[in-house]
């Protein structure tokens, strides 16, 4: 059978829908063409905010009405509009979905197909799928037919789930508690993924700095790092990442590893959130404001040239103007390489939607939210700008309209034009032009570039 996966949400959701490719192609199964003509269509969601859960519902009444006129389609939700606890909770309200799954679960969609499948079929699908297994190790994921070979980039999860409770957070609630890999597995996954031509890996966790501490003397992210970085250089991965840290296990040896290890990236994101104590307290974030100040001046002393980024919430609930203030001014003194900013969004369950009125309105949030994000555009506008004329090692993706399309060391977007096939290569690139999402460049020694046509990449929305 033919699917298609729709990934919304965060980095992990994309890993998760990878996963359940990997396991649908095992069995014989294609990705389609076009979403329209496939018999299998899932939808991986996202529910951090109302916005991302309006999607999901959004995408599933257009697919329960196509359903109407071809009952024979087959429809997953998975995610964390499903979550981990109640799985089967929506099966009345969503009559048009087939099969459930949790966050990172592929085996219900595995087990409703061999139970529908003909017996035959699903006889071979299963001597096939068994054959695939024998043949993989511990943790080694096969790519989908259409990543092998052509994917550069790819995530591996390394701590499931979340056992922290922000108060406006509902990951909790939806993944389920921590939960870490354990590193034989990792390894796995990595060199599975090296041997399929990814050269960057970014490693995955709600809090991915609190690796291992749900395993009694278990490993750090730092002991797991070193290791991967063996992995790397075996296989040809030419860099790694980590995302998302939580400024509370940010410790010194994790970021000593960070300098130390080449193939690992100056890059660390480490939310605050908030830049006034009363909030922060609120938001049950455990640290002050001059904590975190204090940390992103250590992660500048220890790291040369690293990129921070940080998540920020406005209008939360009780913030008043010159608690907004505070944040706005904290932005402006740290200037950060990237700001998510999400409008603050109650959400079921949690303890700020259970005990915190939602009272900041909406015009005031959004305006709050323009003036951190026009603050960020300035301050990432002139950061970038002392990269002009600098060379830089960028790992290439994809072309992109013409372009190569890469991405440095700190993760900053560089569009090269070049005849020669730069796909994942790492070439030295010097900077011609910067704006604040993107960047130009040339690879030394040949002919410039006619005058720099401007290229705006608009930041993504996240919705993680
Ligand atoms: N409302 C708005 N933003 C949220 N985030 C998490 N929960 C909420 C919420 N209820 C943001 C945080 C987090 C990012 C993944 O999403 O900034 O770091």
């Amino acid at each position: 059978m033919r699917y298609h996966i729709w990934t919304l949400g965060c980095q992990m959701n994309v890993a998760d829908s990878q996963l359940l490719a990997s396991e649908l192609e095992k069995r014989g199964h294609h990705a389609a063409e076009d979403w329209e003509e496939a018999d299998i269509w899932v939808i991986n969601t996202c529910v951090v905010r109302q916005s991302a859960e309006d999607k999901a519902y959004g995408r599933l009444n257009e697919l329960k009405h196509l359903k109407q006129r071809h009952p024979g389609k087959i429809i997953g939700l998975m995610g964390c509009l499903v979550g981990v606890r109640d799985p089967l909770r929506l099966r009345k309200q969503l009559p048009q979905v087939d099969v459930f799954l949790p966050p990172s679960d592929p085996a219900p969609m595995i087990d409703f197909l061999s139970q529908h499948s003909a017996e035959g079929e699903a006889i071979q699908a299963e001597a096939a799928a068994r054959a695939e297994r024998d043949a993989l190790q511990d943790g080694e994921l096969l790519l989908p037919q259409h990543e092998r070979n052509a994917l550069i980039s790819a995530h591996v999860p390394v701590v499931y789930g979340c056992s922290f409770a922000c108060s406006y957070c509902i990951i909790p609630f939806r993944r389920g508690i921590e939960h870490s890999r354990p590193v034989g597995e990792i390894v796995g996954h990595v060199r599975s993924l090296g041997r399929q031509g990814v050269k960057e890996i970014t490693l995955l966790g709600q809090i991915v700095d609190r690796y291992g501490k749900d395993i009694p003397d278990g490993p750090t992210l730092a002991d797991l790092l070193r290791v991967v970085h063996g992995v790397a250089e075996e296989t040809g991965i030419e860099r790694i990442r980590f995302l998302t840290s939580h400024p509370n296990w940010m410790t010194d040896r994790l970021l000593d590893t960070v300098a130390e290890l080449p193939r690992v990236m100056p890059h660390i994101e480490v939310p605050n959130q908030a830049g006034d104590n009363e909030v922060l307290a609120r938001m049950k974030r455990g640290y002050t404001i001059e904590q975190y100040i204090d940390l992103v001046g250590k992660i500048r002393d220890r790291i040369p040239e690293v990129a921070i980024h940080t998540d920020i919430i406005v209008g939360f609930s009780g913030e008043t103007e010159t608690q907004f203030q505070r944040t706005y001014d904290v932005l402006a003194q740290l200037r950060l390489d990237k700001a998510h900013i999400a409008k603050y969004s109650p959400r079921p369950n949690t303890l700020s939607a259970r005990s915190m009125p939602d009272d900041v309105p909406a015009d005031e949030k959004e305006r709050r939210r323009k003036a951190l994000d026009d603050l960020q555009a300035q301050v990432v506008a002139e950061i970038n700008a002392r990269w002009l004329g600098k060379t830089v090692p960028v790992l290439f993706e994809e072309q992109h309209r013409g372009k190569w399309r890469g991405r440095t060391p700190q993760n900053k977007l560089v569009f090269v034009d070049s005849s020669e096939n730069l796909f994942g290569r790492v070439a030295n690139v010097e900077i011609t032009w910067t704006g604040p999402w993107s960047m130009q460049g040339r690879l030394p020694g040949r002919q410039s570039d006619p005058a720099p046509e401007v290229i705006e990449i608009l930041p993504i929305a996240s919705t993680q």
